[in-house]
Order: structure tokens, then sequence, then C-alpha cells
């Protein structure tokens, strides 16, 4: 998916309404199948019924229409109920959650917001609670209704049938074999309107889920475009525009930022101004709305997506901690680049992560997930030189040019690591052989071409350009 469709709160109804589905459509072939047996069984009687007297078939008809029109409309308002009600079992899913969820721990105690959320969680349960009964007196109401019509019905194929044998038209041997026939039939009737009502919820079901399948197709992260040109001189947004799906207003309102590949620039603000939205659309994680973005001469909307994210690096605050070994959370920053522990030791010695691993159990092996029995937990300034490995690994892993995204990474940090930390992330930002520095024109080159000018033996050499770092702290 884009990463636009997670954001959007209507797809991820639509992800929520579509787990039913799967469910739904095996359930639907066991329904198929009983209907077919009960199908079979009513054209038999069906058969026998029309034999012993033509009016016994629609009186059979009677006795099992207002069941199926009961069955119908609960499945119906069931439907209906679960559909309005998912958000709300969603919430109270996720508060129930949080009661537990160790990040949660700490203030669910200190804060007493324990007791706080149970009692939002009791408050919706009772809604919940509320609604259930709703649906089972309107279900008992609806059944009540269904129960006496075919009551009705079949009162009056009884007296039918008694008018039949006292008129002659019916011996009393055959009235019998009705009598069973007809309540046979009913049953069998009534249990196939049964199959067929769930056939038609269930499919209820399998249709969100078709309609979500449509919608994720129409999201999907497209595949193949044309390749990321080895050398990119600069990425360009030009005038983009990009609004969230669920905000009126706009994240980034005619945005233009040139930056040079090679060169390090920092985007200042206020918390919420816009600062992490241009890093998503300069990825590629994002498509503007309006405006454009290019990677060099190239338009992104072109480009294979999969070749421009290899092309950039993200180091973040709240970069993920996956639940795996401390070697598989390094490796995890290009999955599909074998590596043996000692490929990753430059990484880990490049985040001055060593004594951390020293300390972890089995090292490298070490599996970093609280949830596991005999896992360990990071403190946040650990886990942050774990992050840093991550991003040093996946940038020395890299082939060709490319961006490096640091959105707030040091703000767990005390000022000295966080001082050492931009240091080391400055060093990821450009690395190569000399020749390759010097072809991609960037700060190393232009700090070379400074030295190199020093040792000029006339002053006719022109002298480099001004270096294209453009710190703008
Ligand atoms: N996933 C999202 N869904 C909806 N709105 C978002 C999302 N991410 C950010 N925003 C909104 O977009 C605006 C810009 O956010 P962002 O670029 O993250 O700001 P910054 O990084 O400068 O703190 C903010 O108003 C924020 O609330
Ligand atoms: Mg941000």
């Amino acid at each position: 998916m884009e990463l636009e469709a997670i954001d959007d709160p209507d797809f991820r109804r639509l992800v929520d309404i579509a787990q039913h589905g799967p469910g739904s459509a095996r359930r639907m072939i066991s329904a198929c199948v009983a209907a077919l047996n009960g199908l079979i069984s009513l054209i038999t009687i069906a058969g026998v019924l029309a034999v012993l007297h033509p009016v016994l078939l629609p009186m059979l008809v009677l006795i099992a229409a207002p069941r199926g029109w009961g069955a119908m409309r609960v499945a119906q308002e069931r439907y209906v109920s679960v559909m309005s009600w998912i958000e709300h079992v969603r919430a109270s899913r996720l508060i129930g959650n949080l009661l537990t969820e160790r990040t949660a721990a700490q203030e669910v105690r200190l804060h007493a917001v324990g007791a706080f959320l149970l009692s939002r969680y009791e408050r919706m349960a009772e809604s919940a609670e509320a609604e259930q009964e709703r649906l089972a007196s309107s279900k008992a109401l609806t059944e009540w209704a269904a129960s006496a019509l075919s009551g009705l019905a079949m009162a009056a194929t009884y007296g039918a049938m008694f008018w039949l044998i006292t008129a002659g038209h019916m011996s009393l041997a055959v009235a019998g074999t009705a009598v069973i026939a007809v309540r046979t039939g009913s049953a069998s009737l009534g249990g196939l309107v049964m199959n067929i009502n769930q056939l038609h919820e269930e499919s209820l079901y399998v249709r969100d889920h078709g309609r979500f399948l449509t919608q994720a197709g129409r999201r999907t992260l497209p595949v193949g475009g044309a390749p990321v040109p080895e050398r990119v001189e600069e990425i360009v947004l030009d005038q983009v525009s990009y609004r969230y799906p669920d905000r009126d207003a706009l994240a980034l309102d005619g945005v233009s930022l040139t930056l040079p590949m090679g060169s390090v620039t920092a985007v200042v603000g206020e918390n919420g101004s816009g600062k992490s939205t241009p890093m998503k659309i300069l990825s590629g994680m994002l498509l503007p709305a309006s405006g454009s973005l290019r990677w060099g001469e190239a338009d992104l909307t072109g480009l294979d997506r999969a070749q421009v994210f290899a092309r950039v690096g993200l180091l973040t605050q709240d970069f993920q901690r996956w639940p795996v070994t401390a070697a598989m959370n390094i490796r995890l920053g290009r999955p599909d680049h074998p590596a043996t522990d000692d490929d990753l030791k430059p990484s880990v010695d490049y985040a001055v992560a060593g004594p951390v691993i020293a300390k972890l159990p089995d090292g490298l092996r070490s599996l970093l997930a609280r949830m596991f029995r005999g896992a360990i937990e990071l403190s946040g300034g650990e886990w942050q030189k774990v992050g840093l490995a991550r991003t040093h690994w996946r940038s020395s892993t890299s082939e060709a040019d490319g961006v490096l995204i640091v959105d707030e990474p040091t703000s767990a940090l005390d000022p000295e690591a966080e001082i050492q930390a931009f240091d080391r992330i400055r060093r990821l930002a450009e690395h190569g052989t000399h020749d390759e520095l010097i072809a991609a024109r960037g700060r190393y080159a232009a700090m070379f071409g400074a030295q190199a000018a020093q040792y000029a033996p006339t002053a006719t050499v022109p002298r480099p350009s001004a270096p294209t770092v453009s710190d703008q702290v």
C-alpha cells in the first residue's frame, strides 16, 4: 500500500471490515453444501406432496415463507449493527490493550490511568451490551412474528386437510402421509431458507472483502518504472502541496526546496509545522497532491519507487524497535543483503553500540523483544545506538548515491551523546572511493578542491566553487 492509505481512516476501517471476509467465504462453502442438500430433500418431498394433493405444495411454501423473511431480517439487522459498531469494538479493544501493554504500564500506575481507562472501558462495554440487547429484542420480535405467521399457515394447512378428508377428497391414510410430508417439508424448507440466508449474510462480508481488494488494488505501490539515474545532482520539491486524508488543512502548501546531493540541509521549525511531511515526500513515501518531486531530471511519478526507496536512509526518533535479535535489528536496515556477525561489526562499531551488545547475554544473538521469555529490553539511548547501527548498515550496503533523512533522532539522548550522535550521522552522509566522491561533486569534492587549491602553482587556477554544504541550522 501507499503510505497515504495507512493514514486514511476510511481505508483503515475497510481493512477492519475485510477481516471478516475470508472466514465468511469459508463458511459460505458449508452453507452452499447444506443448501444443496436441503434443496434435494425438498424436491423429493415436493414430489410426494404433489402426488398426494396439489394444494399441499403452495401451503408448504406459505408455512416456510414467514420464517425465511424473519431470518433475512435478523441477518440484515445484525450486519448493519456490526458495520456501525466496528469502530466502537476497535476502540474498546484498544483500551483493553492499553491496560496491559508494557509501554503504557508506568503511566497506567503512576498517573492512575488504569482506573480512568477501566471506567471508559466499562462505559463502552455497557453501550455495546445495550446494542446487543436491542438486537436481541428486535430479533425476538421478528422471530415471534415469523413463527406466528408460519403457525397460522400451518393451522390453515391442517384445516384444509381436514376439509379435504371430510369432503371425501382425501383418504385418511393419504392425509396421515401428508401430515408427515408437510412436517418434514416445512422443516427442510426452513433449513433451506436458513442456509440461503446465511449465504446472503456471509456474502455481505465477502462483498466488503472484495471492496477492500479493489481499493487496495488501486492504492498499491506501483511496481516497475524508469530506473533512478546512477548520479542524481539534486532533489527538487517544486511547489509541493500535501493534505493528510483526514485533515482539512494542508500540511504543506506550495513548498519548494532544492537539495543538492552531497550537501547537508537542516530543516528547522516548530512542532507540527511540516518538517517530517516533506521528508516523506522527497523519499517517495507520500505523493504530492499538487506540484512535483524530481530526482535529478526525472519526475518521481515515472520512477521505479522501489529504487527510490533503496536510495533513502531513514533515522527517526521513533524508529522501529523490531522484536527480533540485536543482529537482525541492525540487518533489517537492508534485509535482502546477506550478513554475518562480522559483516555487522563495522556498523556496531560506528554506532559505538559495542558495549551495549557486550552487555547482552548472547551478544548480537540476543532477542530484543520483551514480550517473549528470555528477551531483553534496552534503554532509550541504547536502542538509539542500535538504530544508528541499522542506518549505517543500510548506507554502507548501498551502491548508489542516496539521501539520509535524520528526523529528530536524538531527542532521547543527553546533550553529549547528542553531539556524538550527530557527529557520526554527519560522517554517514558521504562515502565512496576518492574518484566516486570527486565525481559526485559534493562536499568531499569541494573540500578536496579547496585543499588542492592551496598547492596550486599560480593564482590563475580557478578557485573551487563554494562548498555546497548548506548548514542552515
Ligand atoms: N499521519 C498523519 N495524519 C494526519 N495528519 C498528520 C499526519 N502526520 C502529520 N500530520 C499533520 O500534518 C502537519 C505537519 O506535520 P509534520 O510534517 O509531521 O510536522 P513536524 O515534523 O514539523 O512536527 C501537522 O499539523 C500534523 O498534525
Ligand atoms: Mg516531525
